[in-house]
């Protein structure tokens, strides 16, 4: 059966490669709390959920931060602080998986 599906998916990949999608994400909003007024510049260059999908240690939001800063993203000693706090509340490594989200696909001429 896995592999049925998998010849299946195979067989498929070609038909959607040439296939332009626009993708029709529910948009998910910050959690309210000191530091959503940091976190919410962090779209500037890509989307909400390359942040919200992680579930990282404060130590590896730390370093994170340290990466985006080095990619040109703007932030205080204390803002990161601010962050690195925020980040780890609502998206450290103890907190749960957050559920599937459902995604409409709509083809494009
Ligand atoms: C401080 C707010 C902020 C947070 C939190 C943040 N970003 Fe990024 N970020 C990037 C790029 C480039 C990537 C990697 C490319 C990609 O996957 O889209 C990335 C990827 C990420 C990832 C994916 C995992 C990883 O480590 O690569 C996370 C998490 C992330 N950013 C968090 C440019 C930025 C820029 C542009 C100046 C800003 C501002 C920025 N990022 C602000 C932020």
């Amino acid at each position: 059966m896995r592999r049925l599906l998998l010849i299946l998916a195979l067989l498929l990949l070609p038909v959607l490669a040439q296939t332009r999608y626009r993708v029709h994400a529910p948009a998910v909003a910050w959690p309210p709390g000191p530091g959503q007024e940091v976190v919410t510049r962090c779209v500037a260059c890509h989307g909400p959920e390359l942040i919200q999908g992680q579930r990282l240690s404060s130590a590896q939001w730390d370093k994170v931060l340290t990466k985006m800063q080095g990619w040109g993203a703007v932030l205080s000693q204390h803002e990161k602080a601010r962050l690195v706090e925020y980040l780890g509340r609502h998206y450290g490594s103890e907190v749960p998986d957050a559920p599937p989200v459902r995604v409409r696909l709509e083809a494009l001429p």
